[in-house]
């Protein structure tokens, strides 16, 4: 490679932020591009002037770009799929190919790759239509309904009963909310979840610092499940032996897995688990960081985040790269009026400049020397420390300080659950 290594991050919000100063502070100091980015992001990495996936990767190839690296997980699955279009381009790329990402695309898919490997997850039956839903559910409740697609983390729905069941078979198979597709019903499960991140490279992964993200828009883990209102990360969320069982059950054999059905995979594969009485078990798979507990992570990443991507792109694993400190980082997410049903675009933001913390943008944009509202989850306030009781004073504190009209915040982050 002459000159600095340069870069391409996939991607528009707070979690591609994060990834993005991470992989500013890489010792080989890499020059970064985006898209389709945002104003906060083009302060590091600069933007990629094109509209589209194919564009993209003629700029990329044009441009002698080293790496791609996918944030979110919808340009995997779009046209041929974002890994495979810059593998025919020549161009490594960190974030699985199109085939490998059904694990996120089709929750049916990732219920059969789990089955059929023996790792274990819940009980579940897809259906097609309402009544084959209702006897699936057979009056059991709580039940859980997921739609088999992608839905901005809003397609899963945990029924107390059949009212609620019934509301939400009327959204999937009436107002078809997320266009046509099949459901899961799903056994319910119980017991804390946590999210564990590995970067995986072939036959060989390495454990990332796992993380708790808490998806209920109110405090007490009430209301509608979001995004995720805040995360909490820390090598001491989960204890050694907890550790090794999910490495043994769950992440060993779904990277044996994917090598058995040939699905090829270099990138972050983020595993959802809750931990029931009877051992962890899958509730989802991610073909990317989540979000927002990429923002939590990020800050406690050391080494160089940059080289180890393009060595794993380049089938080159190199776990040695990159450590995660001892301590415990918490992200507090600010999200405008009305989300998640909506979200207000426009309401200008205060004490941003006052917050002693990192600030990513998961939605914004800037208006001459203001920043705006423009999303639904506006701003990731992050703060690391020593022990929890730091982190998450710190990160409240600071959070406290910045304002907007309808700012919707958990005030139980890394206070619940933990
Ligand atoms: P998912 O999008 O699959 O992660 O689901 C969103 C949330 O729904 C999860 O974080 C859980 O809180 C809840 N959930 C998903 N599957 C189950 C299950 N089988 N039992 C209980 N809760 C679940
Ligand atoms: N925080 C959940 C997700 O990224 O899907």
């Amino acid at each position: 490679m002459c000159g600095a290594m340069k870069i391409a991050v996939i991607g528009k919000g707070g979690r591609e932020q994060a990834l993005i100063e991470t992989l500013a502070a890489s010792p080989v100091q890499p020059q970064l591009f985006s898209f389709p980015g945002s104003d906060a992001i083009f302060q590091t990495a600069q933007p990629i002037p094109v509209s589209n996936l194919h564009d993209l990767i003629g700029w990329m190839k044009d441009q002698k770009i080293d790496l791609c690296v996918a944030g979110e997980e919808s340009y995997l699955v779009k046209d041929e799929g974002l890994s495979n279009l810059c593998s025919a381009a020549g161009i490594p790329c960190w974030g699985p190919r199109k085939e490998s990402a059904q694990l996120e695309a089709s929750k049916e898919f990732a219920k059969q790759f789990l089955m059929r490997h023996g790792i274990p997850t819940g009980r579940a039956q897809a259906v097609s239509n309402i009544e084959e839903a209702r006897a699936a559910i057979g009056g059991q409740y709580p039940t859980v309904l997921k739609f088999d697609g992608l839905a901005a983390g809003k397609g899963v729905a945990v029924c107390p009963d059949a009212a609620s069941a019934e509301a939400f078979l009327a959204e999937i198979f009436e107002q078809k909310r997320f266009g046509e597709g099949r459901l899961l019903v799903e056994e319910f499960l119980t017991g804390p979840e946590i999210s564990i991140f590995a970067a995986i490279c072939d036959e060989r992964y390495l454990i990332l610092c796992p993380a708790r993200d808490y998806k209920r828009l109110k405090d007490g883990d009430e209301g509608p499940n979001t995004g995720g209102m805040g995360a909490v990360a820390s090598r001491q969320l989960a204890d050694a032996a907890t550790m090794e069982v999910i490495e043994k059950t769950i992440v060993a054999p779904t990277v044996a897995g994917l090598r058995k059905d040939g699905l090829p995979y270099r990138g972050f594969l983020y595993f959802g688990l809750m931990l029931t009485p009877h051992g962890p078990k899958v509730i989802e798979y991610n073909c990317r960081f989540g979000d927002p507990e990429c923002e939590a992570v990020m800050p406690l990443l050391r080494g160089d985040l940059a080289s180890f991507c393009l060595a794993g792109a380049q089938g080159d694993f190199k776990p040695e790269l990159i450590t995660f400190s001892e301590g415990w980082s918490v992200c507090c997410i600010l999200a405008s009026a009305g989300y998640p049903a909506s979200s207000h675009s426009g309401d200008v933001i205060s004490g941003l400049d006052k917050a002693q913390a990192r600030i990513f943008h998961c939605g914004t944009r800037r208006m001459g020397d203001t920043w705006q509202t423009a999303g639904g989850r506006v701003l990731a306030v992050v703060a690391t420390g020593d022990t929890l009781d730091d982190a998450r004073t710190t990160a409240h504190h600071e959070a406290d300080k910045i304002n907007f009209d309808g700012l919707q915040r958990r005030r139980d982050i890394a206070y619940k659950n933990i």
